[in-house]
């Protein structure tokens, strides 16, 4: 008989090398935030104890990456550490093309000045912001297309990022002509680092199909969704993540990756596809923005990180340890009733401010109030994702976002069990006193991505 599995589920490496850090005291800072315009973008990040912002470009590289990086060949045209990078792609991602970037907006920004325009429309589950950013950057129109279950945070469906293939049928009975393509993001990260599942994925393309529209892949976080897909869709559960990876890869027609995510980076992307003549075009814009297309802005020793970093995000102990220790500060915060969005997410634990906050309007944007008041509490940067990031209106109006979040977004390989306990207890203690959170204004913002650059103040 098989001995019984111990429960804890370790970090599946041991610490290597180590950076301080960086304790400070309330009062301090209190006086961090007023100089910040209480805009936690604007935070020195010496003045951050746990730093939960983003996961992107944050998470720890392995031994085998920094060797891997010595690899690395710097010539401009043909480095061999291009053909590492591009043969590690293909293995997951077996495109035609494979155009590195300098990070995945710079991807976004060239599909879309080839594809987009006026009078286009693209439809996404649920579009990132600098993905929504660059698409209405050139006249055309984002639109998310998440099943209901993905909008309602408590909702827990197993597959929250699934597109409604209805609507996306619907809208594209009626507007083909003008649909350049078809995205889908996987984990869908503005909806709360949710799952695609293989069988909506394989639905979509079939829609794709009858309307003869390509589907882009924003694949920034493959290796969790594919996870995801491993624990929870029939039929996937013996198959090896790398698998699953390769048939969500055939379903598409090219991709946009920012590999400061599952590939492991600290800085990269790439823009992947099979059609020629797209390809072209995308290269002659890479040459103007990125580089030559073997390095595409970034240099030969990226390239090589990232090549190891893609063997190892597919592993299945890097994976369950990943999900699993997501969920075990979601599942804490939500046995001390703060409101989480539910089910937890791959990369992030996602707060519902407008929950932990309902004396708060949301255009008072209770998102914000709860992040500064981690920072506040705790010395814990987290995000907003609500009514600062999505509320300002194409037309320049404002209006309440679907949702107002609060990420704590868990940088990969990077903070210990005993770092996300601490994390817990401030939670605990900025929840119990939520009623007292001041709502904010904007005092000052820029014409598009307000969120990272805005100036706010308390109402009182
Ligand atoms: N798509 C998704 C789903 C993303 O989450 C991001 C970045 C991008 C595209 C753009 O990639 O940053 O390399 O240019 N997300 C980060 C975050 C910034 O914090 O969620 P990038």
């Amino acid at each position: 008989m098989e001995e019984e599995p111990f429960r804890t589920i370790i970090e599946p490496f041991r610490i290597h090398s180590v950076e301080p850090l960086r304790m400070t005291t309330r009062a301090e800072r209190r006086e961090h935030l007023g100089a910040a315009a209480y805009n936690l973008f604007q935070l020195r990040a010496e003045h951050v104890l746990i730093d939960l912002l983003t996961d992107s470009g944050t998470g720890a590289m392995s031994r085998d990456q920094w060797a891997a990086i010595q690899h690395g060949d710097e010539s401009y045209a043909g480095s061999p550490s291009f053909y590492v990078f591009v043969d590690a792609v293909r293995e997951l991602f077996p495109f035609e093309h494979v155009i590195p970037v300098h990070q995945g907006r710079a991807a976004e920004k060239i599909l879309f000045t080839a594809l987009g325009g006026p009078g286009r429309i693209v439809p996404n589950n649920t579009h990132f912001d600098t993905t929504r950013a660059n698409v209405e950057a050139t006249g055309a129109r984002a639109v998310d297309l998440v099943i209901a279950e993905g909008r309602d945070p408590l909702s827990e469906h197993p597959f929250k990022g699934n597109m409604d293939l209805e609507a996306l049928d619907a809208l594209l009975a009626e507007h083909a002509a003008s649909v350049p393509c078809v995205m889908v993001t996987i984990t869908n990260n503005s909806g709360g680092g949710q799952p695609v599942s293989l069988a909506n994925l394989q639905g979509v393309r079939e829609v794709c199909d009858r309307y003869d529209t390509p589907l882009f892949l924003d694949a920034c976080r493959f290796a969790e969704n594919a996870w995801f897909i491993h624990e929870r869709e029939e039929g996937q559960g013996e198959r090896d993540v790398a698998d699953i990876v390769r048939d969500m890869a055939a379903l598409a027609d090219g991709m946009t990756m920012s590999a400061k995510k599952d590939p492991m980076g600290n800085i990269g992307g790439w823009l992947a596809m099979r059609d020629d003549d797209l390809a072209q075009a995308c290269r002659t814009q890479l040459i103007l923005t990125e580089g030559f297309p073997t390095y595409g802005g970034l240099a030969g020793r990226d390239l090589e990180a990232l090549a190891q970093g893609l063997r190892e995000v597919v592993q299945h102990d890097y994976l369950r340890y990943r999900i699993r220790s997501t969920a075990y500060l979601g599942e804490a915060l939500q046995r001390i009733g703060v409101p989480v969005l539910r089910p937890i997410g791959g990369h992030a634990v996602y707060l519902d401010a407008r929950g932990l906050a309902p004396h708060l309007d949301p255009l008072e944007y209770p998102g914000q109030s709860v992040a500064v008041a981690l920072y506040e509490a705790g010395g814990i940067r987290s995000c907003e994702i609500g009514t600062v990031m999505f509320g300002r209106q194409p037309d320049g109006s404002e209006a309440p976002s679907s949702m107002d979040l609060v990420r704590l977004a868990i940088p990969r390989r990077t903070y210990t069990q005993s770092h996300i306990d601490y994390v817990i207890e401030v939670c605990a203690r900025v929840a119990a006193d939520a009623a007292s959170l001041p709502g904010y204004r904007i005092t000052a913002e820029p014409p598009s991505l307000r969120h990272f650059t805005a100036a706010f103040e308390p109402l009182r």
